[in-house]
Formats: structure tokens, C-alpha cells, sequence
């Protein structure tokens, strides 16, 4: 694979690889060398990449979009969570503009039709004990292909082009995407974030299965605070705060 498929990305850094072990470390370590907020890097193969929680992300080879931003946004360490939700924001547009209606499970799964397209992780880096960036890492299952038919049933997954019915290029896709995101940046601390990011989720107002750490609880996903966490209302009548943690939403159908 060659990148071909690549846009037009004007002047932002890029680095592009046929393969690579994860763009989350590629751009972890291309911010702590300085690269811009902005800076993207892609691929075309992870040989080794990752989800949250410490869970493998599979992703048949020029199957998907792999993709990590360097971003250095102006926000306290305990509001990073709002870079997830931006990460879902921005791919939830880009989705939306191609007729499609996404939905946002808390924190970071996209998902059409109630299966997940795509995954954000937003990692920070440090450099010692300052927040030197975060590294956001989207990856979307285009191509039908992107997953073996097994795996999407197992995963509760779905592909941009299966929903779509239609092949649907990458490039378009990335450089929608990029738009989108670059659009976000300055308004990361806004309110309208939060509210936009409410108006695509599926999780508020359900009753939920948290599962953070050692502990699981349920209850009802009641709101967002400022920093991204979710409100969770248990059966107790107390408001817990959710800054981590696996959420299933119990009435599901
Ligand atoms: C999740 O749903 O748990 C998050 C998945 C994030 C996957 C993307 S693919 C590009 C980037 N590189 C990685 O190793 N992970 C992210």
C-alpha cells in the first residue's frame, strides 16, 4: 500500500505508513519532538493497535481509517475527557454528512444502527509530570471487509460502507474528518461541545452497567458535567461521577 489514497492535507504534518506497530506511539513520540497541534499521523496496518480499557483494535489492512492527532489543546488536565468527546463529535458529523445518523456511546464509541463503527482513545502525553499534548486516536471500519463477519457479530460492529450500502472512499472520509476536528479545537472548552456531543449520544436517560476498575454499579446516565465525565444516578438517589469505566446500556433491545 502506498497512500495513495491520501487527500490533499494542505499544509498540515503529516506521516503516513503502509504498516506500523500503532499511530498512537508514532505520534506520542512525534509530540514529544515538538510537532505541531494538528499534526496527523496514518496508516494503512496496525500490527499492533489498541482501544481503551487495554483492548486490541483489529482492522483488516487498508480496510479502515488509522489515524492519530497530535493535539495540544488549551485545557486543564482533569477536563481532558472533553478530547474524547470531540474525537466523537467530529466523526459523528463527518458520518451525518453522508446521510447517515450516528449515535455516540459514552465516552467514545461511534455506532450506526446501534453496532460500532469506530473507536477514540485520547491518550495524554507527558513530558515528566507536564502535560506536554494528548494523542487522539480514531480508527473507523470503512471497507465491508474491515472486519471478519464473526468479528462484527461478536463486537456488536458495523462498517461506514455497510450502513451506507455503497463504497464509500477513504480519503473522502479522512479529509471530512480532519475538517471537522480542526473545526472543534478552539471550541473545546464550549459548552456547545458538550451540547452537541448530547445531541448524537445514546446513553443519557438509560439505565447503564458501569463496570470501572474492580467495581461495577448501575443506574441511571443522567448528564455530562464540564469535564466530559458522566453523571451516573444510582439506585441509592446519590450522583456518581464516571471519568473511566465500561459502560452497556441495559435496556438495549
Ligand atoms: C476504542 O474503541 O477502544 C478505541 C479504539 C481506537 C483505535 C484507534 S486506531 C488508530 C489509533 N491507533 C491505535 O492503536 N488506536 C487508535
Amino acid at each position: 500500500m502506498t497512500g495513495d489514497w491520501l487527500p490533499d492535507l494542505g499544509g498540515r504534518p503529516c506521516r503516513y505508513f503502509a504498516q506500523v506497530p500503532s499511530t498512537q506511539d508514532i505520534a506520542r513520540a512525534w509530540a514529544l519532538e515538538g510537532a505541531a497541534t494538528g499534526a496527523t499521523v496514518i496508516a494503512d496496518e496496525q500490527t499492533a493497535g489498541r482501544g481503551r480499557l487495554g483492548r486490541t483494535w483489529l482492522a483488516a489492512p487498508g480496510s479502515s481509517l488509522l489515524l492519530s492527532i497530535v493535539l495540544r489543546p488549551a485545557l486543564p488536565p482533569e477536563e481532558l475527557g472533553r478530547v474524547t468527546l470531540l474525537g466523537a463529535v467530529a466523526l459523528a458529523e463527518t458520518l451525518a454528512g453522508l446521510g447517515l445518523q450516528p449515535g455516540i456511546k459514552w465516552p467514545n464509541d461511534v455506532q450506526l444502527a446501534g453496532r460500532k463503527v469506530a473507536g477514540i482513545l485520547a491518550e495524554a502525553v507527558w513530558a515528566g509530570d507536564r502535560l506536554s499534548a494528548v494523542a487522539l486516536g480514531i480508527g473507523v471500519n470503512v471497507r465491508r471487509d474491515a472486519l471478519p463477519p464473526e468479528a462484527l457479530e461478536a463486537y456488536r460492529a458495523t462498517t461506514v460502507e455497510a450502513a451506507l450500502g455503497r463504497p464509500c472512499p477513504r480519503g473522502v472520509l479522512l479529509g471530512d474528518l480532519l475538517a471537522h476536528l480542526d473545526a472543534w479545537m478552539p471550541r473545546v472548552r464550549e459548552p456547545i461541545l458538550l451540547e452537541t456531543w448530547t445531541q448524537y449520544n445514546v446513553t443519557l436517560g438509560r439505565r447503564v452497567d458501569v463496570a470501572a476498575g474492580h467495581e461495577r454499579f448501575s443506574g441511571l446516565a443522567e448528564a455530562l458535567d464540564d469535564r466530559g465525565a458522566l453523571l451516573v444516578r444510582q439506585d441509592d438517589g446519590s450522583l456518581r461521577p464516571l471519568l473511566a469505566g465500561e459502560v452497556t446500556i441495559l435496556d438495549e433491545a
